[in-house]
């Protein structure tokens, strides 16, 4: 089936159909087999990218520029200390200005409304680049390296352990659900998912051959996992609620006891990064062998630039 997706942006997961998806990880497998041939085009020659940051980042700016930037397009960062965004300007009229000077927009930032909002007022593709609710590109990325390990994504038991209400969480949900995964969120019951979005990605799991399961015990749910995935405890934005989650989530760091709890010698251990080796992952754990955390990193820029190309050219 032919799949086209210019001029289409991405909010979350939820906009792009499973065809899509597969679509779009064969475009970045393909662009880093290119990469790893030394190959090099010029595909966004002459377009330009606002790049729209509220929150820091490593990962997913220098996976954007990069991507843009070496085929021969123009990334502009401007942080919210730069822009008169929030300060002088609203959304909406932000938005205009920069579909009129721009060919794609990206937003880092708090509220899935304003990466709506930019979407409905620019007039060109808008990219989520991580809101508290979703963060698209990561799963790209992350179901990418699951298929570069394990060659394919239907019928794998993915668990993600921690925060099972943050962008992470809500994002392995959807991937997973449109792929064909068992994805089973491990929280405690304060920290687990519910309401509208559940019962969305429930519905979705059921076309695709895929299941949501959401438990509050490693035992039960660790067993026969293919990935172990976690995040940090406290998402950026919410720092004051650090020692809170370390009561709640200490029971569900992904230590060596979690990781043999599976009883797979091929489970793969995944975290989008930064970070906090000791709190959520163990240092052996993310240190070893079964970790594939720096190809996770990698594959940003390759499913960044996929979504590019499918959306610009
Ligand atoms: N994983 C991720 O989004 O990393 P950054 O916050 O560094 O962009
Ligand atoms: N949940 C984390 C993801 C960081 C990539 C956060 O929002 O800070």
């Amino acid at each position: 089936m032919a799949v086209n997706l210019k001029g289409k942006s991405l909010l979350t997961l939820l906009d792009l159909s499973p065809g899509q998806i597969r679509y779009l990880l064969d475009v970045a497998h393909n662009l880093k087999a290119e990469r790893v041939g030394f190959q090099t085009y010029q595909r966004f020659r002459g377009k330009t990218l606002a790049m729209l940051f509220e929150k820091r980042s490593t990962r997913t700016r220098c996976a954007f520029e990069t991507a843009f930037g070496e085929e021969g397009g123009h990334p502009v960062f401007l942080s919210n200390a730069d822009i008169q965004l929030g300060a002088k300007e609203s959304i909406e009229d932000t938005a205009r200005v920069l579909g009129r000077m721009f060919d794609a927009i990206m937003f880092r930032g708090f509220s899935q409304e304003m990466v709506e909002a930019l979407d409905d007022y620019s007039g060109v593709p808008v990219y989520n680049a991580l809101t508290d609710m979703y963060h698209p590109t990561q799963v790209l990325a992350d179901l990418m390296t699951i298929e570069e390990h394990v060659g394919e994504l239907a019928g794998l038991s993915l668990v993600y352990a921690g925060d099972g209400r943050n962008n992470m969480a809500n994002s392995l949900m959807v991937g997973c659900a449109k792929m064909g995964l068992d994805c089973t969120i491990l929280a405690p019951g304060e920290l687990q998912p519910g309401g509208e979005l559940l019962d969305t990605v429930r519905e979705i799991a059921a076309e695709s051959g895929g299941s949501i399961r959401v438990s509050d015990d490693p035992k039960e749910a660790v067993p026969g996992a293919d990935v172990i995935y976690t995040d940090v405890w406290a998402s950026m934005g919410e720092e004051e609620k650090a020692k809170e989650r370390i009561a709640l989530l200490t029971p569900y760091q992904v230590n060596q006891e979690m990781m043999d709890m599976a009883g797979n010698p091929d489970l793969l251990f995944m975290h989008c990064l930064p970070a906090v080796k000791g709190q959520e992952v163990t240092y052996d754990v993310i240190e070893g062998p079964r970790s594939v955390v720096w190809d996770e990193a990698e594959n940003r820029k390759h499913t960044i630039k996929a979504l590019m190309v499918a959306t610009l050219l």
